[in-house]
């Protein structure tokens, strides 16, 4: 269970982050807060590339910036556009994340106030795990 505090901070630096998205080709911006287990939020936000496949998606930034810090577990992430529905992350982010917390809460939200809560274990019912992590790496 996170508390109704929490969240609401993961909304704003979500919110605040979304703010500061590269996105020049698809005029969509996202931004995304993701809570640490330490309680620390690392925030992201979509860069896109006039190459469209090396755009980087709102989680996937704020994962990159976690993992620099040297946090691998998390309790949930915000996602939050201007969508007529909450924003939920893309099939790609889904897998990015479950690679280090499957049992994630996805909070997906729009401007107008919409939020919607679920794990992402619903999302992504099935993860694939043909590769096994080696014993003693990093
Ligand atoms: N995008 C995200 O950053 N996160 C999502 O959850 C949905 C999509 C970005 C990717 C691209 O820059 C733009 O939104 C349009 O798809």
């Amino acid at each position: 269970m996170i508390d109704a505090s929490k969240i609401d901070r993961l909304l704003r630096t979500a919110r605040a982050a979304r703010g500061r998205a590269y996105a020049p080709y698809s005029d969509f911006a996202v931004g995304a807060a993701l809570l640490g287990t330490s309680g620390r939020i690392y925030a992201g936000t979509n860069i896109e590339n006039s190459s469209y496949g090396l755009s980087l998606c709102a989680e996937r930034t704020a994962l990159a910036q976690a993992i620099v810090r040297g946090e691998r577990s998390f309790r949930a992430v915000a996602v939050v556009a201007d969508s007529d529905d909450p924003c939920t992350p893309c099939g790609a982010c889904r897998h990015v994340l479950s690679e280090f917390q499957d049992d994630l809460i996805i909070v997906s939200a729009n401007l107008h106030g919409a939020v919607e809560t679920r794990p992402l274990k619903e999302l992504l019912p099935a993860r694939n795990n043909t590769l096994k992590r080696r014993r003693g790496a990093s």
